[in-house]
């Protein structure tokens, strides 16, 4: 943001222009954002200009294309790291596979790619190619590499290509766009003051220094959760269990391993507004814990005497400091509503979103959830575990401006 950006109150968007036959699109997307009053500062890669001249990007974005790191013409005007902190949101648009890459593997050889690293803004991406590029395992490995690290992909949508084939890998419309990053601006705030805990992953119980008791759970879905708040503005603890997820931007972050530790980790942090308990907390642990490993064929396993585990969200909705607002996860096999119900009612939250694990969750990007509150039941489509969290956090910000 400039510092008359500041004064104004207006958002200013970086938008990187890759280099393949969509980049034309990027102006109407300048146009689009410019006639909201969006302020568009743009970049453009050196491939991108044999798609669309300085002269037209500079007339539609009303300001100077920046598109070289060695220039010191450009870096007196303003360096390559004022660039990349002035975006309150960066776009990449279209962004092409070879650019892609370059952001999942930390390239900075030229200055979109430097400034996509050095920024700390929302990264939002446009991807256009052809539907075999998009395809590919090497460019389908990035975009999860990317993902996980918060970069949001804005398409790419099904349809006809520059090349003539059909398929994935056209650019969004510029309308699509324009209205996604519009709504990103307007869901920052949402949350504004508030303070959420996030459980997620899952909690392992030593049995001896080799060998743990744990439930299958790769954090996806608690991290998303995290990750949706944060974006929405709210101050985010996010006690996650052993998983490998980076942390997502503008989230604490509490490392723990047993179900103890949970929940000392949980009840330090209260007070906050609100509690979403995602973590697959392990129901038992051993009684006791080897300091030596139990050598086979040596012990009776009976003595691996198993006791159960402090409930962690029941814990939670009874204490005197409950938050306002708990949210809690059930994972089933069967009777899944019925399950579902008992569970909300006897732990004492407010919501519950209830899955079937049988139908294959664990480590997966998709998830398929039922709502439960004092209402009723609401069936959410089969979606991303991303969606997911962006549902649930708009429902959490309906209900905190409601009481
Ligand atoms: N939970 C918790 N502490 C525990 C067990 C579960 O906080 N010791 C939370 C989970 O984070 C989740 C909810 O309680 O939000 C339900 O977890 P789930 O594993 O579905 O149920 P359990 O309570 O373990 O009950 P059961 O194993 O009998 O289904």
């Amino acid at each position: 943001m400039t510092r008359e950006d500041e004064v104004s109150g207006k958002k200013r968007i970086l938008l990187v222009i890759g280099g393949g036959i969509a980049a034309f699109k990027a102006l109407e997307v300048a146009r689009l954002l410019r006639k909201k009053s969006y302020g568009v500062t743009p970049v453009m890669t050196e491939a991108a200009q044999a798609f669309v001249t300085k002269l037209s990007v500079e007339t539609l974005c009303g300001e100077a294309v920046y598109s070289d790191l060695l220039s010191a013409d450009q870096e007196s005007r303003i360096s390559h790291i004022a660039l990349a902190r002035s975006a309150d949101i960066i776009l990449v648009c279209p962004a092409t596979a070879n650019l892609l890459a370059r952001m999942a593997h930390g390239l900075a050889d030229d200055l979109a790619t430097t400034v996509l690293l050095a920024t700390t803004a929302p990264i939002y991406v446009a991807p256009a190619m052809n539907v075999r590029m998009w395809e590919n395992p090497a460019t389908q490995a990035n975009r999860v590499l990317l993902e996980q690290r918060g970069v949001h992909f804005i398409g790419p949508v099904e349809g006809e290509m520059a090349c003539g084939e059909f398929g994935m890998g056209r650019l969004a419309s510029p309308e699509m766009i324009t209205d996604i990053l519009i709504n990103s601006f307007a869901r920052s705030h949402l949350l504004q003051g508030r303070h959420f805990l996030v459980t997620a992953g899952p909690t392992c119980e030593p049995i001896d220094p080799v060998r743990y008791i744990s439930n299958h759970s790769s954090g996806l879905q608690g991290f998303a959760i995290a990750e949706a708040l944060a974006q929405a503005g709210a101050a985010v603890t996010l006690i996650s269990g052993p998983v490998s997820l980076p942390t997502p931007a503008n989230v604490r972050r509490i490392n723990v391993v047993t179900a103890r530790d949970m929940l000392e980790a949980t009840l330090s942090c209260l007070p906050v507004d609100g509690m979403i308990a995602v973590a697959a907390v392990s129901d038992w642990r051993t009684e006791t814990e080897g300091q030596e490993k139990l050598k086979k064929g040596r012990h009776d396993l009976s003595i691996l005497k198993m006791v159960e585990n402090p409930d962690i969200l029941a814990m939670v909705c009874h204490h005197d400091k409950r938050p306002a607002l708990v949210v809690g996860f059930a994972a089933e096999t069967e009777k899944l509503l019925e399950h579902a119900r008992e569970k909300r009612l006897k732990k004492g939250c407010d919501w519950l979103l209830a899955n079937d694990v049988k139908a294959g969750v664990f480590g997966k990007d998709h998830n398929q959830v039922s709502f439960l509150d004092d209402h009723g039941v609401e069936n959410w489509p089969s979606e991303s575990k991303k969606d997911i969290a962006c549902r649930l956090v708009q429902k959490i910000s309906t209900y905190f401006h409601q009481i």
